[in-house]
């Protein structure tokens, strides 16, 4: 257990989050971190974001933490029907949340049949296709909307010290990402150093 893990055990709902993250542990899935979990919270009370979109659900544990701080409708899309499956048995244990899972891959689901516009898109499934991810759903996100993408610095970024070859093509292409994102004019980007490093964008008005 980690130093957040120890600053969450109040949380509300603690033994079922706990729970989900003792599963996601003993099965090697990777869910968000503690306290990027409570920042993802933050952001969704402080924008007041109603109507939320992730890209990478796993058994859906950062979806219902957007439920649970306010979000009043989640769409979750996640590739692997194993993983929708764990994550709906999830979201029916938790009974009050609205969150709704889309079996499918994101990189070819036509995002008009998810009922946008949203507020806020968190981004957390494959890391060599966030461009692709930013491009189809950004389009569908409201001006004033935000855009959260985790692992922006994955592994540091540190191409010198990195000697497996996939490893150093993932970390250009997340570079490549960044760089793109952080100089469009239509959104204000920030890279906080939290987990692996999280990219807040603002949809400018
Ligand atoms: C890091 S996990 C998501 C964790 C989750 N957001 C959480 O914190 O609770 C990434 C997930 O994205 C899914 N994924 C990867 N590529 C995808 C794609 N093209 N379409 C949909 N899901 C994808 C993977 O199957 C995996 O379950």
């Amino acid at each position: 257990m980690n130093y957040f893990d120890t600053l969450s055990h109040k949380e509300f709902r603690a033994e079922f989050y706990k729970r989900m993250r003792e599963h996601a542990r003993r099965e090697e899935i990777p869910i968000l971190s503690a306290e990027c979990a409570r920042f993802l919270s933050q952001l969704i009370r402080i924008s007041r974001a109603e109507n939320v979109l992730e890209i990478g659900t796993a058994i859906g544990y950062s979806a219902l933490k957007m439920a649970d701080a306010g979000a009043s409708r989640v769409v979750s899309v996640e590739r692997s029907q194993a993983l929708c499956e764990k994550a709906r048995a999830y979201v029916k244990e938790h009974g009050e949340a609205n969150v709704e899972i889309v079996c499918a891959d994101a990189t070819r689901l036509d995002p008009a049949t998810l009922k946008g516009p949203f507020d806020f898109l968190f981004i957390d499934a494959a890391k060599a296709q966030y461009g692709a991810f930013f491009d189809r759903y950004g389009e569908h996100v409201a001006k004033g909307g935000l855009i959260v993408i985790d692992n922006v610095l994955f592994q540091g970024m540190n191409l010198e010290q990195e000697t497996n070859k996939n490893i150093r093509q993932l970390i250009r292409k997340i570079d490549r990402f960044n760089r793109d994102v952080m100089h469009r004019d239509e959104y204000d980007c920030a890279v906080h150093p939290l987990g692996d490093g999280l990219m807040v964008c603002v949809k400018k008005e």
